[in-house]
């Protein structure tokens, strides 16, 4: 069953009924500000920091469940009735609801009455601000006298302490109002030098900025006292919770359509120009005053728009692909990589599962974010490459989060995750690939933020490196700390005490639990390295790596393979997890995939035969779960993993997130059936029919569905936020179509499906256009190809020398 559909000639996509399975969102914003919004209007807005700087108030695990949002009330002056053209906060039966979420933007509305309303919600370029853009329209055949009233509940900016400091906080709030703009300035008297504005393009009939004159007491969103009423009261919030609404009145001849425009936005203020004047307490709204103005006006607003949507077209022009197959069209030309700059910009903060209060920067998160988005904003991932190594601590290990207002190590967290350092390396190897911008790795960085500690960054990578060297265990594996890529598999945790952390807690020396999936990801970055030496120049360096790769995949060899797939670990007391010795737990997806994926094994036969079990043991309908049988009980041994009911989250899921390494995997078997087949059980749109099982949005991966186990199996959780976005758009654009940027240049090696004929592709890479048409004349992965007309030895296409700007490429596959 289906909510709405694919508008893909406009990039959106179009919800047609209000009461989808979850709230469905789009972010607007892409650069400082930020809003999450809802196919009902819900959701919030924030500068920066979903948590420190939040400027509007949104109700997590509510009921309803989205609660608090950028809500407009219509209100029919004749008959008294009133609702909201979003079907939320009041869920009137309206007609023709539609919810259009696009690139950045959101436009929601419906028909009530004879009236139909759309807003359409975004953020323009470079500012600090949203617009609203709300059309109504006449259209019945008489006039109508109709009120309009747009809302917004002010947020006491630490959205934490805003949740849970009552006895201070129901005494702070302060507004000012002036020429008919609401100004949120909480604490703005003390240390706080920005505010809040929210502002009309009408002239406005009334306002309020108490919650309670504007709801009335024990009322709710969904039944304003002021709006019922049809007069707002023009009330001052004194403490408890400010608010921002508007009253505009429109009398609507009969087919008369109006625009009316409202602002919301964020303001700083230089500290020694706070005031005005200077000696008062008033605040200086010269430094807003302009830019209000400016979005006021339907032209600029409009003109705004026109630039966030060619934003978009450049960015998501840089790779586009027509294939045999929709699902795949779709996902990679627009919602894919759309949701990878997602990523990008938010991390793991704000969602309808991230509440934007708990988690910074993840190091390994972040890195491996950058896979999804560097060709789409190079500059701003080698910026961030530098934050995250400045926060690498001088053992090569890492914190394992980071703050993204202060850069800094977050110490709550710790460190001590043992894959951490190396996704430094896989991040920066992508980065290079894709750029060739070799100068990052002289970049002096500094260790743990610390001055005086700067080396440049290609010592870091080498302190990755010896980190897992200096931290091996008996079986000559990598040690795996407080936990690997799972951050629930928690080895040396050994916690019985209700509310630990199953993350910080430690209760064995750490000396035994090994874990096999990092002597894949080791393998796989210190190759990643040696060829990065020899390109630097440090053939010893580069020796040093190989040999170490090399040894490394000998003992996953001797120690890590358990007769008909890798083994995942071995556990504190020097047992193995992820054997058929085991009941529960006999076989892992991580470690099975990602040695794969490091080559591991392609040699031998042990790779096919690791896949070959994957497939029988793993797969589900719904996609691969981590690992089976799911563990029936709580194992002090094992940590998280087994707190979870079986078939959800890493007890035997499907994490979305590590499936693409089995279709990388399989790629490198030539399997480019089932490397699209696992491709396309958890793609999104692919799912799209069976929406009431998936629930999540159709068009952005979940981190999570349901596996088998689960009474809910097939059931999406954690949308939008997960490392499952990078990872999908890297699998399907570098691994199965083959377009792979290399030191070299770009390598066309595509492993796709034998029914397809073939497929077209533009790519701009390091600002040269490649357009590319891969055509099928036999069933293997053979490429034999032609660079504008002539043809060329082996499969990287070097970047032109002439300074030519665009070459053609024509690749036959046998
Ligand atoms: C979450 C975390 C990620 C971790 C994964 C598996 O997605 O953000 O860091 O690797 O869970 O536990
Ligand atoms: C929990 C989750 C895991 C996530 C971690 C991050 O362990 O199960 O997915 O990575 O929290 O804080």
């Amino acid at each position: 069953m289906k909510f709405g559909y694919f508008d893909d000639q406009n990039r959106e996509y179009v919800i047609t009924r209000p009461d989808t399975p979850l709230p469905w969102i789009n972010y607007l914003g892409c650069q400082e500000y930020f809003g999450i919004i809802s196919n009902t209007a819900g959701g919030y807005s924030f500068y920066r920091d979903a948590r420190l700087r939040r400027l509007t108030r949104y109700r997590y695990n509510n009921a309803p469940w989205d609660c608090g949002g950028r809500y407009i009330y219509l209100r029919d002056n004749e008959s008294g009735s009133f609702w909201s053209p979003s079907w939320q906060p009041t869920r009137h039966a309206a007609e023709d609801y539609s919810c259009r979420h696009g690139m950045g933007y959101t436009t929601i509305g419906s028909k009530f009455a004879g009236i139909e309303a759309y807003t359409r919600y975004f953020v323009p370029l470079d500012e600090n601000l949203e617009i609203w853009q709300l059309t109504v329209s006449n259209r019945r055949a008489t006039p109508a006298r109709i009120s309009v009233f747009a809302s917004v509940e002010f947020c006491l900016w630490d959205a934490q302490d805003d949740a849970t400091n009552f006895q201070r906080n129901y005494n702070i709030g302060e507004v000012e109002v002036n020429e008919g703009v609401l100004y949120h300035k909480t604490e703005y008297r003390e240390r706080r030098n920005h505010f809040a504005f929210f502002a009309c393009s009408e002239p406005t009939a009334g306002f309020d900025t108490a919650r309670d004159a504007f709801l009335g007491p024990y009322r709710g969103w969904d039944n304003p006292a002021a709006v019922a009423s049809g007069q707002l009261s023009n009330s001052i919030a004194h403490g408890w919770a400010p608010i921002g609404a508007h009253q505009v009145n429109l009398v609507l001849a009969a087919g008369e359509t109006r625009q009316i425009i409202f602002v919301l936005g964020y303001q700083e203020n230089p500290v020694d120009r706070k005031f005005d004047p200077p000696d008062s307490q008033t605040i200086n709204k010269k430094t807003a005053e302009p830019v209000i103005a400016k979005y006021l006006g339907a032209k600029e607003a409009d003109a705004a728009f026109g630039r966030l949507h060619e934003h978009w077209d450049r960015l998501l022009g840089i790779f586009q692909v027509d294939t045999p197959d929709l699902h795949t069209n779709r996902m990679v030309n627009i919602w894919n990589a759309y949701q990878c700059m997602a990523t990008f910009n938010m991390s793991r903060s704000a969602s309808s599962f991230e509440s934007g209060i708990g988690r910074g920067l993840g190091f390994r998160d972040s890195n491996q974010d950058l896979l999804g988005f560097v060709h789409m904003v190079p500059a701003r991932a080698r910026e961030r490459i530098l934050d995250l190594a400045s926060t690498q601590l001088d053992t090569g290990g890492a914190y394992h989060q980071y703050q993204p207002l202060t850069k800094r190590g977050n110490n709550d967290i710790g460190s001590g995750f043992n894959d951490d350092p190396h996704w430094l390396i896989l991040g920066v190897a992508a980065y290079l690939k894709e750029t060739g911008d070799w100068s990052i790795l002289n970049e002096l960085v500094p260790y743990d933020n610390k001055p005086g500690t700067e080396e440049p960054l290609y010592a870091h990578m080498g302190r990755s490196f010896g980190y897992t060297l200096e931290r091996l265990g008996p079986h000559g594996l990598p040690l795996i700390g407080r936990a690997d890529w799972n951050d629930c598999l928690n080895l040396n945790c050994f916690s019985d005490t209700p509310g630990n952390s199953f993350q910080t807690t430690t209760n064995r020396d750490g000396m035994v639990a090994e874990s096999v999936f990092i002597a894949g990801l080791f393998v796989r970055a210190s190759r990643e390295l040696a060829a990065i030496a020899c390109h630097q120049g440090h053939p010893d360096d580069a020796k040093r790596f190989l040999a170490a790769a090399e040894k490394m995949e000998q003992t996953v060899k001797e120690h890590g393979w358990d007769g008909e797939w890798f083994l995942r670990a071995y556990d504190s007391f020097g047992e193995k997890i992820g054997s058929k010795e085991r009941d529960e737990g006999k076989i892992f997806i991580e470690s099975n995939g990602f040695c794969v994926l490091a080559g591991i094994g392609l040699d031998d036969g042990r790779a096919a035969k690791a896949l070959a079990s994957v497939r029988e043991r793993l797969a589900t309908k719904h996609g691969l779960v981590v690992h089976q049988p799911a563990y029936t009980r709580y194992y002090l041994h094992l940590g998280e993993i087994s707190s979870y009911p079986p078939g959800y989250k890493e007890n035997a899921g499907v994490f979305c997130h590590v499936n693409p390494w089995v279709m990388i995997a399989e790629t490198r078997l030539g399997h480019g059936d089932e490397a699209h087949d696992y491709y396309l059980r958890i793609n999104p749109s692919a799912r799209e029919e069976i929406s009431e099982v998936h629930r999540c949005e159709p068009y952005v991966y979940a981190q999570m569905i349901a596996g088998k186990d689960a009474p809910t199996f097939g059931e999406a959780k954690n949308s939008w936020l997960t490392g499952t976005a990078a990872w999908n758009y890297y699998a399907i654009t570098q691994w199965i179509l083959g377009v792979r940027p290399t030191y070299g240049g770009l390598e066309i090696a595509p492993v796709i499906p034998a029914g397809w004929q073939g497929f077209t592709a533009t790519r701009i890479f390091r600002g040269v256009k490649y357009k590319i048409a891969i055509e099928r004349a036999g069933p293997g992965n053979n490429v034999a190809l032609t660079v504008n007309g002539s043809p060329i030895e082996g499969n990287i296409v070097r970047p032109p020398t002439d300074g030519s700007n665009e070459i053609s490429i024509s690749a036959v596959l046998s």
